[in-house]
């Protein structure tokens, strides 16, 4: 090998990493864009059946509604990977009827440190009360795996007096 095969190879290895750099960026960054909104890029086609609990009107907004004195309703909607609303904020001493649905994949909605633990099917809407009587602030876990993003799909669920 002379002088100048040898310039060339070290030549070549250097834009192979450069190229090689860039290509892992590149996927570094569209990974990111895919996780950055979930939703974004759905990677299960709605279904009928989904479609409609989705546009129905508990669904369409998502949240907290007041149904009387004592009384609120939680709809909540699974995504990957994110809960919508991803906080909740109820008041203590009243019933507080969960209604959650999943938007695309099997999820949980689980709230550690009380009876709430739901799993939740898309196609169906899932039904719980409680109520609770000390204000405090719990997570929202999803306690089913449901793809790349599964342990960053948590909630806030604060009680407050
Ligand atoms: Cu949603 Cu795990």
């Amino acid at each position: 090998m002379n002088g100048r095969d040898a310039n060339l190879k070290k030549y070549e290895r250097r834009w192979f990493v450069i190229a090689m750099a860039a290509l892992g960026v590149l996927l570094g960054l569209s990974i990111w864009w895919m996780m950055s909104a979930p939703g974004r890029f759905p990677t299960t086609p709605l279904t009928d059946p989904v479609r409609k609990i989705l546009r129905s009107p508990m669904f369409r907004h998502p949240g907290v509604t007041k149904l009387g004195p004592h009384h609120y309703r939680v709809a909540v909607v699974a995504h990957q990977f994110q809960f919508e609303p991803s906080k909740i904020v109820v008041p203590v001493n009243a019933r507080i009827d969960f209604y959650v649905t999943s938007a695309d994949v099997i999820h949980g909605f689980e709230i550690p440190g009380t009876d709430v633990n739901i799993e939740v099917i898309p196609g169906y809407v899932a039904h719980v009360f409680a109520t609770y009587h000390k204000p405090h602030d719990y997570l929202v876990v999803c306690d089913q795996y449901c793809g790349i993003g599964h342990q960053n799909m948590i909630g806030a669920f604060d009680v407050v007096a």
